[in-house]
C-alpha cells in the first residue's frame, strides 16, 4: 500500500511537522475532467421498480462474476484491481483478500445456488490463515467479509471459531490506555489510526455475540467513541489518519494518506466512517453512534462538490485543485449506498426515504454505462472508475474488488428492504 515516495513524505512530515498548508489551495477548477477518463459500456434498460432493478442488476453481476471465477481459479491469488489490461493480485495476507470471497457470498445470497456456495466456500477456506495475521488491522475486512458472510448465510459453526480467533488477533492491537486499536505496522508513526479502521470493528462486535464475552465489544465501543472525538471535524468530515502519543494517549498528529490534503475530505474515508458508525449502531443501539452516522450522511449528501450522479470524486475537496484530475471513486459510492440502505432502517420515515432514494440513485448511476463494465471486460470486475490511491498514482480509474463487494451487498440490501 505504500511506495517510496509516500514513505519519504511520511517521514519528512513526521520529522518536520508539515501540514495541510504545505499543499496550497488554489482557485477552484472550472473544468470537470472526469469525462476524459471514462469509457462507456452498453446501456442496459433497467426496470423502473427499484427492487426489480436490484434483482436485475444482481442477475447481470452474476454473469460477469461467472466469467470472473472462470478466469481467476486460484484462491491463493486474489484479484484486487485491473489497470492497463493487467490484473493486480493481493498476496494472501493482503488487506483486500476477503472481498472476493465476500462477493461470491453476496452472489450466493442472491442466487441460492450450489455452485456459488461451493465457490464462496472454497475462496473463504483459502483465507483461514488470516485469523493469525498480525501484520494488519484489516483482519476485520478479511475475515468478516469472508467467514462473517459465510456464517450469516450458512450458520456453519466452524466459521465462528475463525471469527473469534481473528478477533483475538485484532485485540492485540488494542491499547487500553489510548482506547483504540492501531492501524499500520509500517511507517514511522507512533500509533497511527486511520478512519478505515472503523470497519474492522464488525469482527469485534460479532466475536462478543458469539462468545458472550464483552471484551471485544467494549474495545469496539471504545475505538468508535474515541475516533468520533479525534478524527472528525465539526462538519462531520474526517481526517484520514490520527497519530496518538503513547505517553499521553492524546493525538499529536493528523494528516491524510490517500486524500488530496491533510485538511481535505477523502471520499472513501467518509464512506468508511458512515458505514462504521451505522454498523456500530446496529450492534450497540447507542444513540451517539446513530447521531454520528446521520451527521456523516448529511455531510455527504449536501456536499457542494458532490456530482449530480452521486458518485463522488476521490476527494470532496479535489475540485479546489485545478492541477488535479477529477477521478471519481465508484468504490466510495457503492460503500456509501450500502451504508445508507442500512441507515435508512434506523430512522423515521422522511429521513429514511432520503437515505433510501440517495442510495438507489447511487446504485442506478453505478449500473449505468459510465461505471458498469460490459460482460467480459474490465478484467471481469463489475465497476469501472474507482480510485485506489490518488497521491501514490496507484489504481486510478480502475476497478477495485471492494467496490464490487459493496455494490453487490447494497443490491442485496435493496432487495431485502
Ligand atoms: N482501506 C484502504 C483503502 O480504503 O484504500
Amino acid at each position: 500500500m505504500i511506495n517510496n515516495k509516500q514513505l519519504l513524505i511520511s517521514i519528512v512530515c513526521v520529522l518536520s511537522a508539515c501540514s495541510a498548508t504545505d499543499k496550497k489551495l488554489t482557485a477552484p477548477a472550472t473544468n470537470d475532467k472526469v469525462q476524459s477518463t471514462v469509457t462507456y459500456s452498453k446501456k442496459i434498460d433497467w426496470p423502473v421498480d427499484n427492487v426489480a432493478f436490484c434483482n436485475a442488476a444482481l442477475d447481470e453481476a452474476t454473469m460477469q462474476y461467472d466469467g470472473f471465477r472462470k478466469t481467476y481459479t486460484d484462491p491463493s491469488k486474489v484479484p484486487r484491481s485491473f489497470s492497463n489490461g493487467v490484473t493486480r493480485f493481493d498476496p494472501m495476507l493482503g488487506w483486500t483478500t476477503g472481498f472476493v470471497a465476500g462477493s461470491f457470498w453476496n452472489l450466493y445470497e442472491h442466487n441460492k445456488n450450489q455452485t456459488w456456495l461451493d465457490t464462496a466456500t472454497e475462496w473463504t477456506k483459502a483465507l483461514e490463515k488470516n485469523q493469525y495475521n498480525r501484520k494488519t488491522h484489516d483482519i476485520g475486512f478479511i475475515i468478516y467479509d469472508s467467514f462473517g458472510n459465510g456464517l450469516r448465510l450458512t450458520n456453519n459453526k466452524a466459521y465462528e471459531d475463525v471469527i473469534v480467533s481473528a478477533a483475538k488477533t485484532l485485540m492485540e492491537r488494542f491499547n487500553p490506555q489510548i482506547g483504540v486499536t492501531y492501524s499500520w505496522s509500517w511507517g514511522t508513526w507512533e500509533f497511527p489510526v486511520i478512519i478505515d479502521n472503523m470497519m474492522n470493528l464488525e469482527l469485534l462486535y460479532r466475536a462478543s455475540e458469539i462468545t458472550g464475552d464483552s471484551v471485544y465489544r467494549d474495545a469496539a465501543i471504545s475505538h468508535a467513541t474515541i475516533t468520533m472525538e479525534h478524527h472528525f471535524r465539526d462538519d462531520y468530515s474526517s481526517f484520514h489518519l490520527v497519530n496518538y502519543d503513547r505517553e499521553t494517549g492524546k493525538p499529536n498528529w493528523k494528516q491524510t494518506f490517500q486524500g488530496i490534503a491533510d485538511d481535505s475530505s477523502w471520499s472513501r474515508g467518509q464512506g468508511w466512517g458512515l458505514y462504521g458508525y451505522t454498523m456500530s449502531y446496529r450492534f450497540t443501539k447507542e444513540d451517539k453512534f446513530l447521531e454520528h452516522a446521520r451527521g456523516i450522511a448529511n455531510y455527504i449528501l449536501t456536499h457542494p462538490n458532490m456530482p449530480e450522479d452521486l458518485v463522488p470524486y476521490f476527494d470532496y475537496d479535489a475540485p479546489k485543485y485545478p492541477e488535479v484530475t477529477l477521478y471519481r471513486d465508484s468504490s466510495a459510492a457503492s460503500l456509501v449506498a450500502s451504508a445508507l440502505l442500512e441507515l435508512s432502517t434506523f430512522v423515521e420515515e422522511a429521513e429514511s426515504k432520503r437515505y433510501y432514494d440517495a442510495a438507489i440513485k447511487m446504485l442506478r448511476s453505478l449500473s449505468s454505462p459510465a461505471y458498469l463494465a460490459d460482460k467480459g471486460q474490465n478484467g471481469h470486475f463489475l465497476l469501472k472508475q474507482a480510485t485506489g490511491n490518488y497521491p501514490a498514482n496507484d489504481e486510478l480509474n480502475s476497478p477495485l474488488n471492494y467496490g464490487d463487494y459493496y455494490y453487490l451487498q447494497a443490491l442485496n440490501r435493496c432487495k431485502a428492504l
